[in-house]
């Protein structure tokens, strides 16, 4: 029997439930394979660190390079995260006509191209479906499921750290600062939660799914990012007032203008599936021409679930060398769609203003609105504090230029005390 020998980058939470997974289903691996997977070098930062799955001693190395280098090596797995080294890794592995296996989105994100390029040209393969919402099988329904049909949106929650925060604020009533502690408190938030809070994991991941529903090279800064720092409970209980729910939300969408990229929060109605997404579960609600509306749902991370999928991808690749099989499609992107430029999107509003409660500031403000072209759908009033006022606004979609001019010129009225929210609407 012909072995495919492995050889790991790193060897922490997802390495670690991926070689666990291979060992727990060895057995049946071997029978859909008609071969064995072989373990043969792993390389860590810290040879003596205790490990959640132990490998024996003489196949750990501290130097990366070493693995794939290594003639012995078929399969490159890289799980070590980050972009350097993994990116010069990963194309040294290219380099030496290996195939590799990777759950990194930020070596993606930022150098799809580059990879991309380089796995062309030396015919190995490339499979990253661990990358982006954990185990869900995302990667792999928009490059083979949708590869006869057409993508028109695509809107996930791909970040479990905010959707955490959201519903802890949203179900219990707490504060970004409570909820954000308690999620790292739980481990499900780093001790530097920037990435995630600020929407740059979103952007990521919106990057590398935009790139494979829209057959498009998506570049990360085409993505408009806005983060859910700031985000107040009071607001996320108005959103439930209005039949909406707060969610952090990657959205993707293919107009005749162009593509939409963009992450920020948005209210979403309450009866779309997105809404019912809770805690750190990820989903990917996608629309297209033929197969309709689909939503995938599941785990975003983890060790087992992610070490799962990658341990699918690991089968995938051992498979098409057994076979001598090309992977299919590495990128998928056949046009340059341009990206319409944020200001220039049509989205709804909901704003909430603290104002001088007396009469004649409705109208002031309505007409700061009117000027700028942005409709009012709803006004309420919400509560009275002396001579102040809170006032929510839901506004008809209007151009984002629009509201943003709209708002910059209400925040220097006199009789407009602040704006503690303007959150989009999604939809
Ligand atoms: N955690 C998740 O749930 C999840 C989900 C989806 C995707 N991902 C992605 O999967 C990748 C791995 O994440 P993880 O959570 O498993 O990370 P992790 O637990 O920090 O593991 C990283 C591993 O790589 C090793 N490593 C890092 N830099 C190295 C270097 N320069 N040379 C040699 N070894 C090095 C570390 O060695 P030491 O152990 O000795 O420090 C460690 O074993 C990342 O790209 C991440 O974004 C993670």
């Amino acid at each position: 029997v012909r072995k495919i020998k492995l050889g790991f980058l790193g060897l922490g939470v997802v390495a670690s439930g991926t070689l666990a997974c291979l060992q727990r289903n060895r057995e049946a691996i071997m029978r859909r394979l008609g071969c064995e997977l072989e373990l043969v070098r792993v390389a860590v930062r810290n040879l003596e660190a205790p490990r959640e799955f132990s490998v024996p001693r003489d196949l750990l190395t501290r130097d990366p390079w070493e693995v794939v280098r290594d003639p012995e090596v078929d399969l490159v797995v890289e799980l070590m995260g980050g972009t350097d080294p993994a990116k010069e890794l990963i194309l040294e592995a290219f380099r030496s006509g290996k195939s590799v296996v990777s759950a990194n989105k930020e070596v993606l994100a930022k150098y799809g191209d580059e990879l991309f390029a380089a796995v062309e040209a030396t015919g190995a393969g490339f499979y990253f479906e661990g990358s982006v919402c954990g185990a869900i099988p995302i990667v792999r329904a928009l490059k083979q499921s949708y590869a006869g049909d057409k993508v028109l949106e695509l809107v996930g929650i791909v970040n479990g750290t905010t959707n955490y925060i959201l519903t802890a604020m949203d179900e219990e009533g707490r504060s970004f600062e409570e909820a954000l502690a308690e999620a790292q408190r739980l481990g499900y938030a780093e001790a530097d939660p920037t990435d995630d809070i600020e929407g740059f994991d979103a952007q990521r991941k919106l990057a590398i799914l935009a790139d494979l529903a829209f057959a498009t090279r998506v570049n990360l800064q085409d993505v408009f990012v806005e983060g859910i720092k700031g985000v107040q409970a009071k607001d996320l209980a108005n959103a439930r007032d209005f039949g909406y729910v707060l969610k952090l939300l990657a959205m993707g969408k293919a107009t005749d203008e162009g593509l939409e990229l963009r992450v920020h929060p948005a209210l979403v109605e309450e009866k779309h599936p997105l809404a019912a997404v809770r805690g750190v579960h990820n989903a990917v609600f996608v629309r297209s021409e033929g197969m309709g509306e689909m939503m995938y749902y599941g785990p975003g991370a983890g060790s087992e679930p992610t070490g799962a999928i990658v341990a699918a991808d690991i089968l995938e690749a051992a498979r098409n060398l057994i076979h001598e099989v090309r992977n299919a499609t590495p990128c998928t992107c056949l046009y340059d769609l341009p990206v319409r430029p944020m200001e220039e999107i049509s989205i709804a509003y909901y704003i909430r203003m603290v104002v001088e409660d007396r009469p004649g500031v409705l109208a002031q403000l309505a007409d700061c609105f009117g000027r700028h072209s942005v409709s009012i759908k709803t006004v309420i009033q919400k509560a009275v504090n002396g001579s102040a006022a809170e006032i929510v606004w839901l506004t008809h979609p209007a151009k984002e230029a629009d509201v943003q001019a709209s708002l910059a010129e209400l925040r220097r009225l006199p009789s407009c005390k602040s704006i503690p929210a303007a959150l989009r609407v999604y939809g």
